[in-house]
């Protein structure tokens, strides 16, 4: 049985939830409900710390997971039964990988966030055949940032990150110490992986997409860190850096801590900020990553919990939502707990003041203005619909051979994915503005073997926390950003742009650009 007494206090509390319809329960909310029953620790990944010219083994295999206080279930990891280890890189090295397929079904491995070459980025066209192995030699020139990586197969990228392949990888600057940020991983410097899931009867994992899930994509509605359900991490009482993740396929979790204490932003996506920006909530779309300071000097215990997500619409998205978590009415989930402990040194005591310099975006130096219009269902009738109810269905039974015929329901600038068109053509060492208008829903936007800066956002400049160097952009109506192109991109290889809800991206919500 998975993690019985944890959800029976969530069925007690979904049912409760019906009842009260629209009352409060009695002013508590779920977090407030006691320590987590489960009371696991939080897993913290094995560390890769990869040295110049030295190989890195990632073998992308099925395996056995014990998310809860259950048994294990069927899972798939990266040398690991879930996820995979964080691989710390310095920019300056390089280090030739070794990524095995282990299987069964083709595969990939994209680098989310670094800045390579398309030859060697991992997306749909850099197949990995079952059995084989895939040794592309990675140059990291970049600042100093939290990537990720995850399989990009054609068609399958939903269903293989849902089952647990993805992971982090740190590139660092060597310029930690002196910026007076935590360093040392897993103590003060913790990865933490945020995803949402669905269970099964026998705790196993479901993904068995409906219409509605391809439509707003596939949320869960239990939370997971780390791969483990409501875990407890024990840390220094001082300030702890977290190294935040959100690996689910399509929700947006809106950030905080229980007791409502600030916290301060340190990076984005794809580098540092210019100084900590402090956030009481902090909203990260798919993909997003973001570094956290978080003051635990005052020895309290604490709770890390999402509200929810806002960002689906006000249209059938939310009433799914609201109606299959059954949530409590405030609707405060918790992630994990933290659990300051003495015995720990903590060994930043101070909130850094400045971290890195970041010259405001120079738009003058954009040499192409293009508009892409992210198309939910482009095209839809009911053929369509059935089509995409029958590729669902028959994704669950097996394994994604139906999604090719799914693929045509949704797209950007009215047109869905395909692998043999180049949507657009850029020039190496120029930089573009673009700019990404949403209909119905918000779509997290993300680019290939790029950063960009955000120009605006909803005709708003982009909030302190969101203005460093990004490379996912959650868009609900209209985005502008400034793209700078300095990685090669044949057109017989090019790179993807993409909604990264999976569900979407899977569908045709992709584009693929060339830079040369
Ligand atoms: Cu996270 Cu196309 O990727
Ligand atoms: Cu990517
Ligand atoms: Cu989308």
């Amino acid at each position: 049985m998975h993690n019985k007494t944890s959800m029976t206090r969530r069925q007690a509390l979904r049912l409760l939830g019906a009842a009260a319809a629209g009352l409060t329960l009695g002013g508590l909310p779920k977090w407030a409900l006691g320590a987590p029953s489960s009371a696991a620790s939080l897993p913290i990944p094995t560390l890769i710390d990869a040295r110049d010219g030295e190989a890195v083994t990632l073998v992308l295999q099925k395996n056995r997971h014990r998310f809860g206080s259950g048994g294990a279930v069927p899972s798939s990891g990266i040398s690991a039964s879930y996820l995979g280890p964080v691989v710390r890189v310095r920019s300056g090295d390089t280090i030739p990988f070794r990524v095995e397929n282990r299987l069964g079904e083709e595969t990939t491995l994209h680098w989310h966030g670094l800045l390579i070459p398309s030859g060697v980025d991992g997306g749909p066209h850099n197949t990995i055949q079952p059995g084989a192995v895939w040794t592309p030699e990675l140059k990291f020139n970049q600042p100093a940032a939290t990537t990720w990586f995850h399989p990009h197969p054609h068609g399958n990228t939903a269903r293989q990150v849902y089952g647990g392949l993805a992971g982090l990888m740190i590139v660092s600057d060597g310029g930690d110490r002196d910026r007076g940020l935590p360093m040392t991983y897993g103590v003060d410097d913790i990865p933490l992986v945020l995803q949402d899931k669905r269970f099964g009867r026998d705790g196993e994992l479901v993904y068995e997409p409906t219409m509605m899930d391809l439509m707003h994509g596939f949320q869960g509605d239990t939370l997971l860190v780390n791969g483990a359900i409501e875990p407890v991490a024990s840390v220094p009482a001082g300030f702890v850096r977290l190294r935040l993740l959100n690996a689910a396929n399509a929700r947006n979790f809106d950030l905080r801590f229980a007791d409502e204490r600030p916290f301060f932003v340190v990076a984005g996506d794809a580098g540092l900020l210019p100084e900590p920006v402090e956030v009481r909530t902090l909203v990260i779309a798919p993909a997003e990553r973001y570094e956290v300071l978080v003051d635990f000097s005052d020895g309290r215990p604490v709770d890390f919990v999402t509200a929810p997500d806002t960002h689906h619409g006000d249209g059938p998205g939310m009433m799914m939502q609201m109606g299959r978590t059954g949530a409590p009415i405030d609707g405060i989930e918790r992630f994990m707990r933290f659990r300051p402990d003495h015995a720990l040194t903590a060994t930043v005591t101070r909130l850094p003041r400045k971290l890195v310099k970041l010259p405001a975006p120079d738009i003058r130096s954009a040499v192409e203005w293009r508009t892409f219009v992210l198309n939910p269902m482009q095209g839809m009738n009911m053929a369509g619909m059935q089509a995409m109810t029958g590729a669902a269905g028959g994704a669950a039974r097996d394994s994604g051979h139906d999604h090719a015929a799914a693929a045509q329901m949704m797209g950007i600038n009215g047109r869905s994915f395909s692998m043999d068109r180049v949507d657009v053509t850029t020039k190496l060492g120029t930089s573009e503005i673009w700019e990404i208008v949403s209909t119905a829903m918000a779509h997290p936007f993300h680019m290939h073997g790029v950063s960009f800066r955000i120009l605006s956002n909803n005709g708003k400049p982009p909030s302190a926390e969101q203005s460093g160097l990004k490379d996912v952009v959650l868009v609900s109506e209209r985005a502008e950003v400034l793209v700078r192109f300095e990685n090669l991109a044949t057109p017989r290889m090019p790179f993807m742009y993409h909604c990264h809800i999976l569900e979407h991206e899977d569908h045709g919500m992709m584009g693929q650009f060339a830079v040369v």
